[in-house]
């Protein structure tokens, strides 16, 4: 079973296809150089057969008959075993001196067996024969030391094929089985995730090779796709667990209005109030629906240059009024002169700016300062909206961003608690980051556009 599935993998069959490859590459350069060897092992011994047959017949030199059949019985003696034949004819083809019976030899090299020299055994000669004066010299060596050689070559080069054999495709097992066992790593995380638990990751070898680059990207899609279902899961616990209460509320306003029916008595107020419940309920829906919409993207089709200066200065015109009915006060400071272009959708980010407004105006007591500030910081818009209110405890400034987040002590004053969701699900749109932070005393909401890259 686990052979089967090691054959089947694809690591496996690399090393097997690089095995294969190897082997061949192996196999050609043998031939090859063992091609080369043969040739030169049979030059060679052409060589010494051509040499040592001049060297014999160089005795004849002087013409005497007698130095030569002397020299070639001394040098047949002294030839170790057989495999060096010598051999004197006359003009007769009587046999003069040496270690061969009389044979015909063509002249020249030739190469003659063992058996058509009148000698025992299957064994090759490389034959040289050629007159000498009137005589005729046959010189002859055996290919017994070359077929020897050959053959040591043979025998280390099907060894080397062995070996490299065995470690091809042993090194490419071990090699596969490890790259499998962590594909398989890859396969069990991925199999428990589309059972639905979210919480396996893929263990990494550390090794930073591409098999561990994959298993962090894949780790960190995980992480944000876990973060992402907890997220939801969070949100529609908090939708229904809040709408509960204006359920509930809405419920009450109907049974009392049956009862007071019931007594004959008017319910004109009742049914008012039930309106304004369910009409309150609505608008709850409908934000949770545009943040979803926002945070979607779908918005980002609309994005057009927007002066940030511009929506600034009409959002703080609007509410400066809205402040001075609850006794505060709104200013709005500029430090940038010039238009501060950045692209983005002009009604979501005049909406993203009420709402930081409106949470002053609500949140805080009469006569609070609140403070609208536009600056350049390196490549950034930083737009500040500040009060001296009450502010955020530290524990709290990101979790007022979740959809339906409200302080306690916000429970009474009207408000959903999708303000700052929505502030949220804008400036991630507009790529801004958005912080809360303590202005000691108050709330400064610090928010930072990049500007539109210009050209
Ligand atoms: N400027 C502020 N000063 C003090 N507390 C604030 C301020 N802004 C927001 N908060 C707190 O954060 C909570 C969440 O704000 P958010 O704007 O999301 O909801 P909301 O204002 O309560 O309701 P909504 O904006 O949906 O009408 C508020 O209920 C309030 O407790
Ligand atoms: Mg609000």
């Amino acid at each position: 079973m686990r052979a089967a599935r090691l054959l089947r993998s694809t690591p496996f069959r690399l090393a097997l296809t690089f095995g294969f490859l190897f082997v061949l590459a192996f196999l050609v350069t043998g031939t090859i150089v063992y091609a080369m060897l043969k040739r030169e092992l049979a030059e060679a011994l052409d060589a010494s057969v051509r040499e040592t047959y001049s060297v014999v017949a160089s005795t004849y030199s002087s013409g005497d008959l007698e130095d030569l059949s002397a020299a070639i019985n001394t040098y047949a003696r002294l030839s170790r075993s057989d495999d060096q034949v010598y051999l004197l004819l006359d003009d007769k083809g009587e046999r003069l001196a040496g270690n061969l019976g009389s044979v015909s030899v063509d002249d020249g090299l030739s190469s003659v067996s063992a058996s058509n020299l009148g000698l025992k055994g299957d064994e090759q000669f490389r034959i040289m024969a050629g007159n000498v004066g009137r005589y005729r010299l046959v010189f002859g060596h055996s290919f017994a030391e070359t077929d020897e050689v050959e053959e040591t070559a043979l025998a280390s080069f099907a060894w080397g094929a062995g070996v490299i054999v065995a470690l091809a495709f042993g090194g490419g097992a071990i090699l596969a089985n490890r790259a499998q066992h962590r594909l398989q790593g890859i396969a069990r995380a991925m199999s428990e995730v589309s059972n639905g638990n979210l919480s396996p990751r893929i263990p990494l070898s550390g090794n930073g090779d591409d098999i561990d680059v994959v298993s962090k990207h894949m780790n960190e899609a995980l992480d944000r796709l876990s973060a992402l279902v907890e997220g939801m899961r969070q949100v529609s616990a908090d939708i229904a667990h809040d709408l509960k209460t204006p359920l509930n509320r809405l419920r009450m306003t109907i049974e009392q209005a049956m009862q007071q029916s019931e007594r004959g008595e008017d319910v004109q107020d009742r049914l008012v109030e039930a309106r304004a419940e369910s009409d309150r309920i609505n608008a709850t829906f409908e934000a949770l629906l545009r943040i979803s919409q926002i945070e979607a993207g779908a918005r980002k089709t609309r994005f057009r240059p927007v002066d940030l200066m511009d929506v600034l200065q009409s959002v703080s015109e609007i509410y400066r009024s809205v402040a001075e009915d609850n006794d505060q006060e709104l200013e709005f400071i500029s430090e940038v002169k010039l238009p501060c272009m950045i692209v983005g959708d002009r009604e979501l980010l005049t909406q993203l700016f009420v709402n930081l407004i409106e949470n002053a105006i609500t949140h805080c007591p009469p006569k609070t300062q609140i403070t609208m500030k536009l600056a350049v910081d390196g490549r950034s818009f930083r737009v500040t909206v500040a009060d001296d209110g009450p502010g955020i405890p530290a524990g709290e400034r990101e979790l007022v961003f979740r959809r339906l987040y409200r302080l306690d002590k916000s429970r009474t004053t009207p408000g959903s608690g999708l303000g700052l969701s929505l502030v949220k699900a804008i400036a991630d749109l507009h790529a801004a980051s958005i912080v809360l932070d303590d202005r000691k005393p108050g709330l400064d909401a610090i928010l930072r556009f990049p500007a539109q890259q210009l050209g």
